[in-house]
């Protein structure tokens, strides 16, 4: 993607769909779940890089449960705003997950594929537990079955922006999710 200038760059972000406040209280209540589904048992949170890295800083200071941290690097290749559909793990979880209640934080699920991938693999490493939550779903646009065990918010079928989202890994920065739109659309 190729930005000209400045203007160019904002005309980009169409509309706010979820405000820095709605996306603050969301993950309160999630962090209050959490802490009431693990009930004092120490968990790993599994950030998916490079989309939920901003979700995962927010959400994991309001968990209070004994928590690790860990980040894997799942690429799903899309040309422009279009999924491929080809996944590549391209940095794995640097410890034996055997041990653990994993909870995989995710930025948003699209087609499934992703997840449903990242999720197979990660069964086969037998952790106590494994549950998804993620910041966005997009379920109309599934392709493979796949549920979260928890979403905060579900959206239309429309590309997003901000809170760690990228178009052309410009955007991730917005404090907020917004609607990602070309000039001439
Ligand atoms: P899936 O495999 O199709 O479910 O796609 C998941 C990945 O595609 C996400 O982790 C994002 O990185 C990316 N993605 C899907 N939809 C959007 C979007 O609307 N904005 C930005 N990235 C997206
Ligand atoms: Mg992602």
């Amino acid at each position: 993607m190729k930005i000209k200038n400045i203007d160019d760059y904002t005309n980009k972000i169409k509309q706010i769909i979820i405000t820095k406040e709605e996306i603050e209280t969301a993950i309160k209540k999630t962090a209050i779940k959490i802490d009431s589904i693990y009930d004092g048992k120490p968990i790993l949170l599994v950030s998916i890089l490079k989309g939920a890295f901003i979700f995962m800083a927010d959400l994991c200071r309001e968990v209070t449960v004994p928590c690790e941290i860990a980040f894997m690097c799942a690429k799903s290749y899309y040309s422009g705003t279009v999924s491929s559909g080809k996944v590549e793990i391209t940095m794995d979880i640097d410890k034996d997950i055997s041990r653990y209640h994993v909870v995989i934080v995710e930025d948003i699920i699209d087609t499934g594929r992703t997840l449903n991938d990242v999720v197979n693999l990660l069964k086969q490493r037998a952790p106590l537990s494994l549950n998804v939550i993620t910041l966005l779903d997009k379920p109309s646009r599934r392709i493979v079955d796949f549920q979260p065990d928890l979403a905060l918010f579900t959206i239309p079928d429309c590309f997003v922006i901000g809170y760690g989202l990228d178009c052309g890994e410009y955007f991730r920065n917005l404090p907020y999710i917004a609607i990602y739109g070309e000039d001439d659309e």
